[in-house]
């Protein structure tokens, strides 16, 4: 039997017509028998500053919380400026803290990534992976997933328009639920 995880999946684009939305949406509907996904938004998140440490304003305990509910994060994020979006960044320094309190620890994730550019948002997704080793989150190092969107490729509600990259991704997120279940094999979730 398969055994079902809960994944998060953060959605590194706060843009209203995000081409990283539709490959989310794409991952979504591709409904691995072993997830369970819900998206967790940072949008409405200040900019975090050590001043909360003390205490966390509602929004922040929020997200903090949403990522203590999942087995697994997904990140699915554009490049800007070859990194990771501030945005993002901003999200994963308040899940990081207060110190002591790093919701990514042990937290097994993935990352994947589209772009108009040919690189597919490789320079962004190794930032991201600097970032997540600090954060003590095991990451899935393949299949590396850089996404060269075209126009067309993925639809809104994440219908794919190519077979082979619909098959990639499939494939993508068969990997990550094995990924999970090793980490978890490997490091009970209370220990
Ligand atoms: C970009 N873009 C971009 N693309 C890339 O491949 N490497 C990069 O370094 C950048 N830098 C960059 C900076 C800023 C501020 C913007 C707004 C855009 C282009 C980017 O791939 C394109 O806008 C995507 O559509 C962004 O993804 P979302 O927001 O549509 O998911």
């Amino acid at each position: 039997m398969t055994t079902m995880f809960k994944v998060g999946y953060f959605v590194g684009s706060l843009s209203s017509t995000s081409i990283n939305r539709k490959l989310a949406a794409a991952l979504v509907r591709l409904r691995h028998s072993g997830f369970e996904m819900a998206e967790i938004s940072f949008r409405d998140l200040p900019l975090y500053s050590p001043d909360y440490d003390a205490d966390y304003p509602p929004v922040a305990r929020a997200f903090k919380q949403a990522i203590a509910d999942v087995d697994a994060i997904l990140f699915v994020t554009p490049e800007y400026n070859r990194a990771i979006p501030g945005a993002l960044k901003n999200a994963i320094d308040w899940a990081s803290r207060p110190w002591g309190q790093n919701s990514f620890t042990r937290k097994p994730s993935a990352v994947i990534g589209a772009s108009i550019g040919a690189i597919g948002t490789a320079v962004a997704q190794q930032n991201l992976r600097s970032v997540l080793s600090f954060c003590n989150s095991p990451q899935m190092n393949a299949p590396e997933a850089y996404i060269h969107f075209t126009p067309g490729l993925i639809s809104d509600d994440g219908e794919v328009a190519n077979d082979s990259t619909r098959e990639f991704l499939s494939e993508y997120m068969s990997e990550f639920h094995r990924f999970v279940a090793r980490v978890y094999t490997a490091l009970p979730r209370d220990e």
